[in-house]
């Protein structure tokens, strides 16, 4: 089978570590299939994976992607991006990939009760931005700060595929949605996105809002305490600019903040997510789609900061 796949991480040059080129397919042990993959899309993560951060040993190909969509005996299906622990329902840290091979490959060999039937209403590609970014914003909005109608929301940051994730899913359930983005442009693509309002990243937010969703960390952290209302909730999933920030416990305590962590998600949630974009005929924002060959221009384009939602892999 063609496949996007590392075997040498480069911590300086994660895109030159993307090889392209035929590997063998495994053979689904029991409670597995296979699955012919139409779409695949990238992450953050494949980053980590390609620098030799997250994942399995150097030297051993490993087929990148954690997000996919594609055909398993005659079903449309999409892929629960998770790997299951038994018994572990939180902190979901490891991705289709980490151990074996991912989905960025003509095949891929995947736990069969992980598979969700794929909403008519997407192109493959649409489909397979959904599974890892997605899933990440549906369960910081609805399972940990359990937004409701009527809420305000703000989300650091305008092009990531989470951010433009919340936009939709918050948006769909009632709330409304500021965003923070350095870029003006970028500004600009989250309103036409759906978003109430965009500001400057650090620039007041004209009310204090119910719910913040971080993922950029150090350079937007102090900032989302300062957004958030009393008995608020900032949602952190990420820490794209460091793992270490500022917290201001005055405002923490003084308003009764809370702060959540949050990974991923549960099969049910996926389940819940899908069924959900498909009743609200929701589509994933898609920056850019390429082939197998240009996964590498791919991870240089979201190493570069310039995407505005999702890189997708056109497979077959
Ligand atoms: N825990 C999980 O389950 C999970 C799942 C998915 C992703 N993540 C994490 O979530 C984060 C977002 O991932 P993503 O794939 O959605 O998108 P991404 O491409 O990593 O998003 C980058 C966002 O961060 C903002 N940003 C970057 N550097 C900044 C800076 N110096 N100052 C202010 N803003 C800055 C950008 O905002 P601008 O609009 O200003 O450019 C952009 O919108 C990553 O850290 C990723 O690892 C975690």
């Amino acid at each position: 089978m063609r496949a996007a796949y590392v075997t040498a991480p480069s911590a300086d040059d994660p895109a030159g570590a993307v090889e392209v080129g035929d590997l063998d397919v495994p053979g689904p042990p029991d409670g597995w299939c296979r699955v012919d993959v139409r779409a695949g899309a990238l992450n953050m993560h494949d980053v980590w994976t390609l620098r030799g951060v997250a994942g399995g040993p150097a030297g051993t190909p490993r087929v990148l992607g954690s997000d996919g969509a594609g055909v398993c005996d005659g079903r449309d299906v999409l892929v629960y991006p998770v790997l299951p622990v038994p018994g572990r329902t939180v902190g979901h840290t490891e991705l289709l990939g980490d151990r074996g091979h991912g989905l960025l490959a003509e095949q891929a060999v995947v736990p069969a009760a992980g598979l969700v039937p794929k909403p008519a209403h997407l192109t493959w590609e649409e489909a397979a931005a959904l599974p890892t970014a997605w899933l990440t914003a549906y369960r910081m909005l609805f399972t940990k700060a359990r937004l409701r109608a009527g809420q305000s929301v703000l989300v650091q940051g305008a092009g990531g595929g989470v951010s433009t994730a919340v936009i939709a899913l918050a948006k769909a359930a009632g709330a409304s949605v500021a965003v923070t983005s350095r870029s003006a442009a970028k500004r600009e693509r989250a309103l036409r996105a759906g978003a109430d309002a965009a500001l400057r990243t650090d620039e007041r937010v004209p009310e204090p809002v119910d719910v913040v969703i971080e993922s950029v960390g150090p350079a937007t952290f102090d900032h989302s305490t300062r957004s958030v209302g009393p008995g608020g909730t900032i949602v952190v999933c990420g820490a794209s600019t460091g793992f270490t920030a500022p917290l201001h416990l005055a405002r923490l305590f003084a308003r009764e903040i809370t702060v959540h962590g949050s990974t991923m998600g549960t099969r049910e949630e996926f389940a819940d997510l899908v069924g959900f974009v498909e009743r609200h005929r929701l589509r994933p924002v898609i920056d850019r789609t390429a082939g197998l060959a240009d996964v590498p221009a791919l991870v240089r384009r979201m190493l570069g900061g310039d995407a505005f939602g999702k890189l997708c892999v056109t497979v077959r």
